[in-house]
């Protein structure tokens, strides 16, 4: 199967920084897969995450999306790729406009991939609330009437709202308490199930990957130091970087 996402060789260099961030990073993602991204804070994951998002291009080596190179001026590529990737952030404070109603907010991939006018965004944008829990009254109002784990199911209804198949979604539940955090990763999960979506998650919490993730990729000061099926990696690590991630972790996956 072509892997619908791919990194090859990918190095990222930000402007004015004197080295690569991530260098040497490959890996593919197959649909229907499930790939966790771990490492130390500083270690690229974030970075990884906008380069599969389009957010970040590589300095050297290649996105692909569906086995072609992504190219940001092909507009039909770009189209599907919007459509078909989406994105759940790390902090649900900053990433939800404090100055837009949830319908709107959540309405934004249908209206701007012009899918949909306001008027029949409104069912699906109700369709996509209730599916990540949150009344139905939750449209008219704003962000910052609702909580942290809120927030997050809002972003969730905003990235699932256009049915993608790819959901990338960088430590989705590190800035919420531990219960809430349980819940969304339940959610996650669910959505993974019903919805067969591709997802790639980054998150330095071992238990969620370990839940949620078929796959792991260790990234050590932007490189990966190893990648295998989770319960592989955590279980048996081959590398010494991923027993130091696995033992500085007091909770450890059951
Ligand atoms: N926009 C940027 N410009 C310059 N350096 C950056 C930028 N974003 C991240 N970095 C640096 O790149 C490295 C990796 O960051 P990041 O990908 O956010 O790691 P992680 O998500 O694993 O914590 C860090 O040293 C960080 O300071
Ligand atoms: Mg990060």
């Amino acid at each position: 199967m072509t892997p619908v996402l791919e990194l090859a060789d990918a190095a990222v260099r930000y402007r004015g920084a004197a080295g690569d961030v991530v260098r040497e990073v490959s890996f593919a993602v197959e649909p229907g897969q499930s790939l966790a991204l771990v490492g130390e804070s500083g270690a690229g994951k974030t970075t990884l995450l906008r380069l599969l998002s389009g957010l970040v291009r590589p300095t050297e080596g290649a996105v692909r999306f569906d086995g072609e190179p992504l190219a940001p001026r092909d507009r039909r590529q770009m189209r599907r790729f919007r459509r078909g990737v989406q994105v759940v952030f790390q902090d649900p404070y900053s990433s939800l406009d404090p100055r837009r109603r949830v319908a709107a907010i959540v309405a934004e991939p249908l209206r701007s991939l012009g899918i949909d006018s306001r008027a029949s965004a409104a069912p699906k944008v109700a369709a996509a609330l209730e599916r990540v829990g949150l009344p139905a009254d939750a449209a008219a109002r704003y962000p910052h009437e609702f909580s942290g784990g809120q927030r997050q199911r809002i972003a969730i209804a905003r990235a699932i709202v256009c049915d993608p198949r790819v959901l990338l979604a960088d430590e989705p539940v590190s800035a919420l308490d531990v219960t809430t955090r349980v819940k969304v990763v339940e959610l996650l999960a669910e959505l993974k199930e019903e919805r067969r979506m591709t997802m790639v998650m980054v998150s330095h919490d071992l238990s969620v990957v370990a839940s949620l993730c078929e796959r792991t990729a260790v990234l050590e000061r932007g490189r990966i130091v190893e990648q295998g099926p989770t319960e592989q990696v955590l279980s048996n690590p081959a590398h010494p970087y991923t027993r130091r991630l696995i033992d500085s972790v007091p909770r450890l996956p059951a």
